[in-house]
């Protein structure tokens, strides 16, 4: 049994005990394997390491107030990577399989799910990649889809912080007709070098523009921007963002709350007029935004323009309440009126 310090824990790789593989080849997939030794066989010359045919997917689950064990909506993971794999051209799981999948990991690793009570979780870490050797720069029909886990701590504790963003005049994330809205590996390469930049500078997030014309905001490097406004939450509407489940669970809370709901594009200039900011997704459900630097150049000093909205820490009482709505019905404190919560049998 391990011993883990729940109230300890970050958002980091973990070897668990299982990671649970299937592989399609020759049209069809394979029976799941429970694979205890954490390593895989790979070509040299696969797609996945020099094309970045790769996908993934991240969802958590939760051990409720009742002692049940909840995944979050993972069917709208599901469908989000098919979505993906349709856009590299590989074979996708179905939903039921990426379902059964993702929860035979959970059973199979149940001592790294953590108690009810720690404000953590367990984060499903799915990967779908192209294992086949091959140069020309076409789509071949195989692909192996894992699924592995690692416990999560919730960031915060039990307090909402807020934290500093940059938006980098020199790097941009997607292009227009890009790959933005999928989920692919290959999106996260171009991030790295900008986020070691911005974190040596104290800021927790890089906001992206649109890159074709730098006039509306995109999303943060990891999470979907949303803005608040009297008693509107207003998040960008673009092609070259990621469809966040988590942004859209709280469009729903949002309406829940007896909020409006605007997605639509939202011109740089609107920053100025937010009383609340905040990114969101999965690994932190909200991070609530202290004030916005620009940048022209990130790795240096000038900042151009500052947008604020309250002193580093200090969190809004929108962003308080959507917050709290989202995790007590993650962790069964609260009624799960729209049946995100899919139940897994111990
Ligand atoms: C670029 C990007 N945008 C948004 C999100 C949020 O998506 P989700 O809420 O589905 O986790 C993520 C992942 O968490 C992400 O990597």
């Amino acid at each position: 049994m391990a011993t883990i310090d729940w109230d300890s824990l970050g958002f980091d790789a973990y070897r668990t005990r299982t990671v649970v593989v299937a592989h399609y080849q020759d049209g069809a997939w394979s029976d799941i394997r429970l694979d205890e030794s954490f390593s895989f066989t790979i070509d040299p010359f696969m797609q996945g390491l020099h094309y970045a045919i790769s996908c993934f997917e991240g969802l958590k689950t939760f051990r409720q107030k009742d002692g049940s064990i909840a995944m979050f909506r993972p069917e709208k993971n599901a469908a989000r990577m098919a979505r993906s794999a349709a856009f590299l051209g590989i074979p996708a799981p179905t939903e039921d399989m990426f379902i059964r999948m993702c929860a035979l990991c959970v059973k199979n690793n149940l001592e790294f799910l953590p108690p009810y009570g720690h404000q953590a979780s367990m984060y499903l870490r799915p990967l779908l990649f192209a294992p086949h050797p091959q140069m020309q720069l076409v789509p071949y029909p195989e692909a192996i889809f894992a699924v592995m886990c690692a416990p999560a701590g919730s960031y915060y504790g039990a307090h909402l912080r807020s934290a500093a963003a940059v938006i980098p005049g020199d790097f941009d994330r997607a292009a227009p007709k890009g790959t933005g809205s999928y989920k692919l590996s290959a999106n996260y390469a171009g991030t790295f070098v900008p986020y070691k930049l911005a974190h040596a500078q104290g800021y927790a997030e890089l906001l992206y523009l649109n890159s074709a014309t730098r006039e509306y905001v995109d999303e943060f490097g990891s999470s979907n921007f949303f803005g608040i406004k009297g008693d509107t939450y207003v998040t960008p509407l673009s092609d070259s963002v990621l469809p966040s489940i988590t942004n859209l669970t709280l469009q729903e809370v949002a309406a829940d709350l007896g909020m409006r709901v605007e997605k639509r594009p939202v011109p740089l200039e609107e920053l100025a007029g937010f009383s609340e900011a905040g990114g969101c997704g999965t690994a932190v459900v909200i991070t609530p935004i202290s004030h916005i630097d620009m940048k022209p150049v990130l790795a240096e000093p000038l900042v151009s323009r500052t947008f604020r909205y309250g002193p580093d820490g200090e969190v809004g009482p929108v962003c308080t309440k959507l917050y709290k709505r989202i995790t007590g019905i993650q962790f069964g404190e609260l009624e799960d009126t729209h049946g995100w919560c899919h139940k897994i049998e111990e």
